[in-house]
């Protein structure tokens, strides 16, 4: 490969080199180099990176991206390697640069509601820390284990967004270090900000191929009082999906408005072995509300409930129990885990404006159908990002048919005015489909911002778009 030829290699001088900026228990070169050699996306071979670097501060950061720069060795940044595109595989080897010791909370300013973190904080202890001070971190991307660092860089989504919109929302500034080592400080922790080019909202979602992040200014709000979790059954997705606008144009905004099939419910019940309410329907809605008090967040359940009995709704299940909800959520959040244990060839996270959500997925199946592919649906119908699942049904489908499949799922969405990644980002196993959703000029200037951030293309090269 081209790109493979033109980088320099991990020499014994250059690990003698980052040994003394981090210092030798810091420095991976065995066996245990195979943690970081691949993340969470389905089907994709992992790639051994030549040495793990774990810095401790940014100073650290700086000089191993100096020294990167000036050998010409690729860079790949990983938080909890939980990505779900490839985004964290080094894929042509190099330094896999792991923020994981960079997981200091180093403040939650209470009079301004900000909490200032390091890259490598994990999810699950921030929204711990932060519901210690009595304040609340809204983004919810399911995946607990993944990083602050990581979710900023692919600009994680889930399943708050209806409400409160996806990381890059609640991020107001960062700290970021250039590959020349340079260290650029963007935003602050002020909500307004007309001060120039916005860098921290261009380094949201860029999936370390820019500077590598290594503070983050995250803003927080007042928790809410209560919360409660609508389970609905359908006899039909068409009905499930149908019901989602009518919702919403009742001016009630649910935290969110998630979508699943029966297929997802049985394969997770398989999976957990955790029996699901009302588990015998075709299609469901999860809706998430919350709201200041009981009183409140009752009404507008009952409300909800409403709406969705009368657009085709069988039955409404309200749990009301902490440990009813938990367990609804709990399996919710199990669902990437359980179709994969089933056997998928891929996973699919467009976005379509959430009006068209029902189109996208009737005319996705029929395609699937033409294929003879199994195709799987849930995700996010309050905000349009839909998962697709073509599976493998136990035998291994053929890669071309499987890409031919998606790349007309990929069109579809775009015709319907979505695009590819709502959620998980370009990384390495989507890149090859963005020029169906990006024209050539958006490309080009894309490929400029790239260069002027990272001249020698050392910054998780091969991700997001190819250079050459
Ligand atoms: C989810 C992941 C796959 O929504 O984004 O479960
Ligand atoms: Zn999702």
């Amino acid at each position: 490969m081209e790109a493979q030829r033109r980088y320099g290699k991990v020499t014994d001088d250059l690990i003698a080199l980052l040994i003394e900026i981090v210092g030798g228990g810091n420095v991976l070169t065995g066996e245990e180099r195979q943690d970081y050699s691949r993340d969470e996306a389905p089907k994709l071979k992992p790639v051994l990176p030549e040495v793990v670097v774990k810095p401790e501060d940014t100073g650290s950061v700086a000089r191993i991206m100096k020294l990167a720069n000036e050998k010409n060795i690729p860079v790949t940044p990983r938080g909890g390697g939980t990505g779900l595109a490839g985004g964290a595989v080094p894929i042509y080897g190099g330094i896999v640069l792991s923020l994981e010791k960079m997981n200091r909370i180093l403040e939650i300013d209470k009079d301004n509601f900000v909490a200032t973190v390091e890259p490598g904080v994990v999810l699950a202890d921030f929204f711990q820390a932060v519901e210690e001070q009595g304040l609340y971190y809204p983004i919810y991307p399911g995946e607990t284990s993944a990083t602050i660092g990581g979710n900023a860089a692919t600009n994680a989504g889930g399943m708050r967004a209806v409400k409160y919109g996806v990381t890059r929302h609640f991020v107001l500034g960062l700290e970021a270090v250039l590959p020349t080592g340079d260290i650029v400080p963007a935003g602050g922790k002020f909500v307004k900000c007309s001060t120039g080019y916005e860098l921290t909202q261009l380094l949201i979602g860029s999936e370390g191929t820019l500077a590598v992040i290594t503070k983050i200014i995250l803003r927080l709000i007042p928790p809410p009082g209560k919360r409660e979790i609508i389970f609905v059954p359908f006899n039909s997705l068409h009905d499930a999906i149908k019901s989602v606008p009518a919702i919403l144009k009742q001016r009630i905004l649910p935290v969110g408005i998630e979508f699943m099939e029966r297929d997802v419910i049985d394969m997770v019940e398989q999976h957990t072995g955790k029996e699901i309410p009302l588990h015998d329907y075709d299609a469901f809605l999860m809706i998430i509300v919350e709201a200041d008090s009981e009183d409140e967040v009752h009404h507008i359940a009952g409300q909800i409930g409403e709406i969705c009995l009368s657009h085709g709704a069988v039955d409404v299940f309200i749990p009301g129990s902490e440990r009813a909800k938990r367990n609804l959520l709990e399996a919710r959040e199990q669902f990437y885990n359980a179709v994969r244990y089933f056997g998928i060839t891929d996973l699919v996270d467009v976005v379509v404006p959430r009006s068209r959500i029902a189109e996208f997925v009737e005319k996705t199946k029929g395609i699937a159908a033409e294929y003879g592919i199994p195709l799987i649906a849930y995700g996010h119908a309050g905000d349009g990002n839909v998962h697709l699942h073509p599976m493998s049904r136990g035998r291994d489908e053929s890669e071309a048919r499987v890409k031919e499949l998606l790349e007309k799922i990929y069109e579809v969405g775009v015709s319907l005015g979505g695009t590819i990644s709502g959620e998980h980002g370009l990384g390495f196993t989507k890149k090859g489909y963005l020029h169906l959703a990006a024209d050539k000029s958006k490309i080009d200037l894309m490929k400029r911002i790239k260069r002027a951030f990272d001249p020698n293309n050392i910054l998780n090269p091969g991700k997001v778009l190819d250079l050459e």
